[in-house]
């Protein structure tokens, strides 16, 4: 079986392939199966490719079509019941997905199918998903892949079918590329700036206040006077507010899950609404 020439943090066009050997106690171990291995090479670049080659992060992904026999490497065919489109057989991927288990610690990994009918992706999820050891992605193409085999992974993984949206893509690399993103970027160690972890917008269930740099006058517009104030606790409480004030306008959903605001909060809320 080929593997693809190995990820370098620099090369945008060389395709991904099995870090794990030079990782040596990577944080993290992420496996993906597609039958576009290349679609997954924006993974090497920036921060996620920097972890890769600190051996931070173990990153393989391996080509669904080198787990076909058959001289056209097949790996789809007519849905039973008729239908339009075709389905993904079982075989090349219980034959992929039992490799990947083969190579990892004898843990039960967390298999994530990526797929519009899945639970939607978000924050909490990628944290909740940063905390464990093996992560794998089933890219799935055309109309999706045969149940069965998703049944027998859920006997060997922790099945995770995972929505980035509700729209349709074409395929499941998109998504894993999105949540695999969004995952590694909170194992400690792997972003630059923990710090700018915190204030985040949906970390906290806000979203993000709006953010200046110089000069502090540009094309007539101003930044905010109250940041050049030096006066941190007031920072802090017009950033709270304008997250506050983002989040009513914007994500209304977002501000009515949340419980723990405090009558500072609230008051701000209230002055929002009564001003709009
Ligand atoms: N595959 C196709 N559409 C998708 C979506 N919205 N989320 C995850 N995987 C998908």
């Amino acid at each position: 079986m080929s593997e693809n020439p190995p990820v370098t943090g620099g090369d945008a066009a060389a395709p991904v392939t099995d870090t794990r050997a030079e990782a040596a106690d990577p944080r993290m171990s992420i496996d993906v199966v597609s039958i576009f291995p290349e679609y997954l090479a924006g993974l090497q670049l920036s921060l996620i490719g920097k972890a890769v080659d600190r051996g931070q992060l173990g990153l393989a992904v391996h080509d669904l079509r080198d787990f076909t026999f058959d001289r056209h490497n097949t790996v789809d065919d007519s849905p039973y019941g008729g239908g339009a489109g075709m389905v993904m057989k079982a075989e090349p991927w219980a034959l992929a997905l039992e490799h990947v288990l083969a190579g990892g610690s004898g843990e039960k990994p967390t298999l994530i199918v990526p797929s519009p009918a899945g639970a939607v992706f978000d924050q909490r999820i990628a944290e909740d998903l940063a905390s464990r050891k093996h992560l794998v992605f089933a890219c799935g193409r055309y109309e999706g892949i045969d149940q069965r085999v998703i049944d027998w992974a859920g006997e060997h993984f922790e099945l995770l079918p995972m929505s980035i949206g509700d729209y349709v893509l074409n395929g499941g690399e998109v998504a894993s590329m999105v949540m695999i993103e969004a995952v590694s970027r909170l194992i400690p160690g792997i972003i630059g700036n923990p710090e700018s972890l915190t204030e985040e917008s949906h970390e906290d269930g806000l979203l993000e206040y709006p953010i200046y740099t110089k000069p502090a006058e540009w094309r007539g517009r101003e930044v905010p006077e109250i940041l050049l104030s030096g006066n941190h606790a007031a920072i802090a409480r017009w950033r709270r507010d304008r997250r506050l004030e983002r989040t009513a306008e914007v994500r209304p959903d977002l501000l009515a899950r949340l419980t723990d605001l405090s009558k500072e909060d609230l008051a701000a809320i209230e002055r929002f609404e009564s001003e709009r």
